[in-house]
């Protein structure tokens, strides 16, 4: 570890993976009562992918994404000083960033889980952001990935329609101060309002005979879907707006708008509120649906592959969901950078 001296931190590359199996709304319409009208004109969604297939987890989707950022900008896994797994469906509830490290050969590198919901990604934007500007470590592995299919009740048409399966990577390095492109970042919680979207754990009534110990397990996904609507489209703004205060920059310095993709009615809101164009606002909602901690590193990943974002570009990052958590960071993009 070298001793504390302030740098700056960039993103090198971006990967991402999706599985090949998908489902389309029409699709869900067979399963629960609903159709692709009711879904794409709340959500925006038109199909989204799962990982079917027997033990197949969120660790085989994270080590795709993680070799493609890794391929781009030909780095040697043994570079990596640190990885963050930033995700809410481990396969090992003692966290599955360790096998991720162990099967892609990451074998100096410190690895831990992130447990922040659909904010996880930013969340681990932020904490690797702090060991490299602190100069602890130089190369820093973040994914954001989820199998949130296995975590819903497939019965319950008010969340089934929403999620689906995927991940993101970002290698980020520290880099000269003057060339900081991680340019500040405005994070929050309120867990009074944990109940509006949650995966439970539930007791037995009954305790072990002996022990008094009530066990249990997890349940599906519950959600109050307009409380969480709410809190977004209002929270969200508030969010980036601090956080461009804080840099003294305002809205009209924003290039693009990189939202969590959990409904294109929620990407507009904010987008409107902040009286940012739609033009700006990056979305591949309909094609995924809702993938959680995956869905901001999959959408930067597909934006930079279609050229869409160029040098110097401010994107203004926020990401919000289950806790709740919510929280905005504000990237200048580097030509350097890309691909
Ligand atoms: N198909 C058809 N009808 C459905 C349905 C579905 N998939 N899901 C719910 N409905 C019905 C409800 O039963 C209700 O019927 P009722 O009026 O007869 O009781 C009606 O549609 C309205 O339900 P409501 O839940 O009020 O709909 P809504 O307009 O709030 O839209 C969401 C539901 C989930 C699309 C919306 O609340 C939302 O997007 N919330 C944010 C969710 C989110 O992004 N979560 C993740 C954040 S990280």
């Amino acid at each position: 570890m070298k001793s504390f001296m302030i740098q700056g931190s960039k993103i090198l590359a971006t990967g991402s993976a999706i599985p090949s199996t998908s489902l389309s709304n029409d699709q869900i319409s067979e399963i629960v009562q609903t159709s692709d009208e009711w879904i794409s004109t709340r959500t925006g969604i038109k199909e989204r992918r799962l990982l079917t297939g027997l033990n197949q987890s969120v660790i085989d989707l994270a080590i795709l994404a993680a070799n493609k950022a890794l391929d781009k900008i030909s780095m040697d896994p043994s570079n990596l000083d640190l990885i963050i797994l930033a995700t809410s469906s481990p396969n090992d509830l003692f966290g599955s960033a360790s096998q991720v490290q162990a099967k892609i050969g990451a074998l100096n590198a410190v690895a831990f889980d992130l447990t922040a919901a659909c904010s996880g990604f930013v969340l681990g934007l932020v904490t690797a952001s702090q060991f490299l500007r602190s100069g602890s470590y130089r190369n820093v592995l973040v994914i954001g990935a989820d199998v949130l299919s296995k975590w819903i009740d497939w019965s319950d048409r008010s969340t089934c329609i929403l999620f689906g399966d995927a991940a993101g990577a970002a290698i980020l390095q520290s880099c000269p101060i003057e060339d900081n492109a991680i340019l500040n970042f405005q994070l929050n919680t309120d867990g009074n309002y944990s109940d509006n979207l949650s995966i439970a754990y539930q007791e037995e009534i009954i305790p072990h005979p002996l022990l008094n110990l009530h066990q249990g397990s997890f349940k599906y996904i519950s959600m109050n879907g307009r409380e969480v609507y709410k809190f977004a489209v209002s929270q969200v703004p508030l969010s980036i707006l601090k956080c461009l205060n804080s840099l003294k920059m305002s809205i009209d310095d924003v290039d693009w708008l990189l939202l969590h993709q959990a409904n294109e009615r929620i990407l507009n809101a904010v987008a409107d509120k902040l009286c940012i164009s739609s033009s700006k606002i990056i979305t591949n909602l309909s094609k995924y649906g809702n993938t959680s901690a995956a869905s901001i590193p999959l959408a930067l990943d597909e934006a930079i592959e279609e050229n869409k974002i160029s040098n110097n570009d401010i994107i203004a990052v926020a990401g919000f969901g289950a806790g709740l958590t919510w929280g905005t960071i504000i990237i200048r993009w580097e030509s350097a950078i890309l691909k």
